[in-house]
């Protein structure tokens, strides 16, 4: 059984290697003279179909292939957090102090930088002589500024204690052995995981607690839980991109994986720029010191752009272990089919939709399917609860959401996020179609809701949906006969859902205050909306016209309390609610005398 091959065929990023017999599925591969790192994808007599991560520009048939005979992984250990990495895990500073500006081919550089040392310290859930299991925490590492890294005994390794050490340690060095049944283990602050493979756990839990992002119409309307899925799926300039910035940025989760996948080089740049300039909400430092960046921009090779989502989604898994809700953000996850659907091709495949590979749909439900919100690897006697929610945006061609890798997407997702260009031509922001977009967690986040935001929370925000469900069917109407015909309750109807729209769903990336919305403040903002609503609705029916209504002071008041900080909404609540009662009393009284 040889572990080399060569060369018989390339054909963009896929090569045909020969004299691999025995080769796996999905094993690494080096490629040609300079090693170039690829993966096998089919295998076929003799014969294995490697598609490679990087360009394989001036590769010649005839060149070596060496077999490493062992999957694709990731080293995850202390040092993943404040990185920038390439599609395959090399961070891309080091890449560039070895080679210069542009990701060099076939540069091996390690994930974990091998020098640093870190300070291990135990932790009492390990001591020597105790049986321990895969999951268990030996000990800690301050990774960054924010994140204390556990050293978690790899899934799978079983036996005693033997040893365990404690100082400064670098990736690479032995902090621990573990007697097993077969040979003595040695353990270290690193360990490796196959990226096509998920780590294990022990148990999924129900999707009952949200993650909240601070933006309203997410929290709000289409809230999705810890350990849920959502897609973002919109036309060119829609806001993808800005709201997978909102969600890494304010969403409530500990640990941030950023996937740029196949969009354009200047976006990445933008992100790999901002995210250690912006300041985390949670903790003051900046955004980096919880978040690793994956880029595989439009130039970098398109095999990689798989890699990128499987090294993305294990990272993500393995804070879930240590206990912490992970969220990754990936951006576009249609560059990732695109380039299914280029490999599927050279393959000589048969075609599916739109040329997608029959197995697009498994791909997209198999990745998404790696989210959850679960019980971790650990000894029996604790419990450790972790997440890693998957937000992917979607890019569909002429913002046409009938194409195949939005609906394959829309089918496993339990959050749907539908930017529409018309909104966004108007700049309404979030560009999110409240009549198109829906949140499958709804029924299990009520109760988080009702319990630990407001009894009432579900029920105002079925109310305000209600109203725009309302106001779309009015629309109809009045572009018939114009608004003035309706009857003053469908006018009054109208002006609600006016103020749903612009001075609650619509909400400012860009706006200091206005880019996070306290779950607290949304509350109340919808209780005040609604609030006005009731009013205007009493005066109708007690004979007030509906123009007095439309020009009723408070409203100036209604659309400026988006921009009043988290902090002191309590107060101006109180402030409005008295004010608007006086105003609609004033308006009352004025009819009687009048
Ligand atoms: N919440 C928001 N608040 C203010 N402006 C926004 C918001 N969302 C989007 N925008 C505006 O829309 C523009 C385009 O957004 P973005 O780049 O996120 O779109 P995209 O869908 O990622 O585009 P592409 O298809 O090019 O990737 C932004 O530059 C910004 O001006
Ligand atoms: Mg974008």
């Amino acid at each position: 059984m040889g572990e080399k091959g060569l060369i018989a065929k390339i054909t963009g990023p896929l090569v045909v290697a020969d004299k691999m017999r025995g080769c796996e599925m999905y094993e690494v591969i080096k490629v040609g003279e300079e090693g170039l790192l690829g993966e096998t994808i089919r295998l076929d007599g003799d014969s294995a179909y490697v598609q490679v991560y990087e360009d394989t520009t001036g590769l010649k048939p005839g060149e070596p292939v060496i077999r490493t005979k062992a999957p694709l992984s990731v080293e995850l250990g202390p040092g993943i957090l404040k990185n920038f990495y390439d599609g395959v895990q090399r961070p891309l500073k080091a890449i560039k102090e070895k080679v210069g500006d542009y990701v060099e081919r076939g540069v091996s550089v390690d994930a974990l930088d091998r020098a640093k040392k870190w300070k291990f310290t135990q932790v009492p859930t390990a001591e020597e002589g105790k049986e321990i299991v895969g999951g268990v925490i030996l000990g800690e590492v301050q990774e960054s500024k924010v994140i204390t890294h556990k050293i978690l005994v790899p899934p799978g390794v079983h036996g005693k204690l033997l040893e365990l050490k404690e100082g400064d340690f670098t990736v690479q060095d032995t902090i621990a052995r573990v007697q097993t049944e077969g040979e003595d283990v040695e353990l270290k602050l690193m360990q490796k995981w196959p990226v096509r493979k998920g780590r294990p756990y022990k148990e999924k839990l129900d999707p009952e607690v949200p993650l909240l992002t601070g933006q309203r119409i997410n929290d709000t309307f289409f809230p999705i839980a810890k350990g849920g899925t959502g897609a973002i799926p919109g036309g060119f300039g829609t806001g993808k991109t800005v709201m997978q910035h909102q969600l890494a940025r304010w969403a409530d989760s500990q640990v941030i994986v950023y996937i740029g996948c196949g969009e354009r080089g200047n976006e990445m740049t933008e992100v790999l720029e901002d995210f250690p300039k912006l300041i985390d909400p949670y903790s003051g430092e900046t955004l980096m010191e919880r978040s690793t960046l994956i880029a595989n921009t439009s130039n970098m090779p398109v095999a990689a752009r798989e890699a990128s989502i499987y090294t993305g989604i294990t990272l993500a898994e393995y804070y879930r272990d240590m206990g912490y809700d992970a969220a990754i953000q990936a951006d576009s996850t249609s560059r990732w089919a695109e380039a299914l659907r280029e490999i599927s091709g050279r393959l000589e495949e048969m075609p599916g939709e739109e040329g997608y590979p029959a197995y697009l749909a498994t791909r997209l439900a198999d990745f998404y399917e790696r989210a959850g919100r679960v019980k971790t690897l650990c000894p029996d006697s604790e419990e450790r609860i972790g997440s890693v929610t998957v937000v992917g945006a979607v890019s569909p061609p002429g913002g046409d959401f009938s194409e195949p890798v939005t609906q394959n997407t829309l089918r496993v997702v339990g959050d749907f996020w539908a930017l529409d260009s018309s909104l966004a031509d108007r700049r309404h922001f979030p560009a999110i179609s409240w009549l198109r977009s829906y949140s499958l967690y709804l029924g299990g986040l009520r109760e988080w809701f009702a319990k630990s935001a407001a009894p009432d929370f579900t029920e105002q925000r079925e109310k305000m949906m209600g109203l725009l469900q309302k106001e779309a069917e009015l629309q109809e109407i009045v572009q018939l006969v114009g608004a003035d015909a309706l009857p003053p309750r469908e006018r009054g109807t109208l002006e609600v859902a006016r103020m749903i729209r612009e001075d609650f769903l619509q909400q400012n990336a860009y706006h200091e205050i206005d880019s996070f919305c306290s779950l607290e403040k949304q509350y109340l903002m919808a209780k005040i909306v609604l609030q006005w609503y009731d009013g205007a609705m009493d005066a109708v029916e007690a004979g007030i016209r509906v123009e007095k209504l439309e020009g009723m002071r408070i409203k100036d008041a209604i659309a400026r309390m988006k921009y009043v900080p988290n902090e002191d909404f309590r107060e101006k609540y109180e402030q409005i609610m008295k004010d608007m009662k006086d105003e609609f009393e004033a308006i009352k009284v004025k009819l009687k005398a009048g």
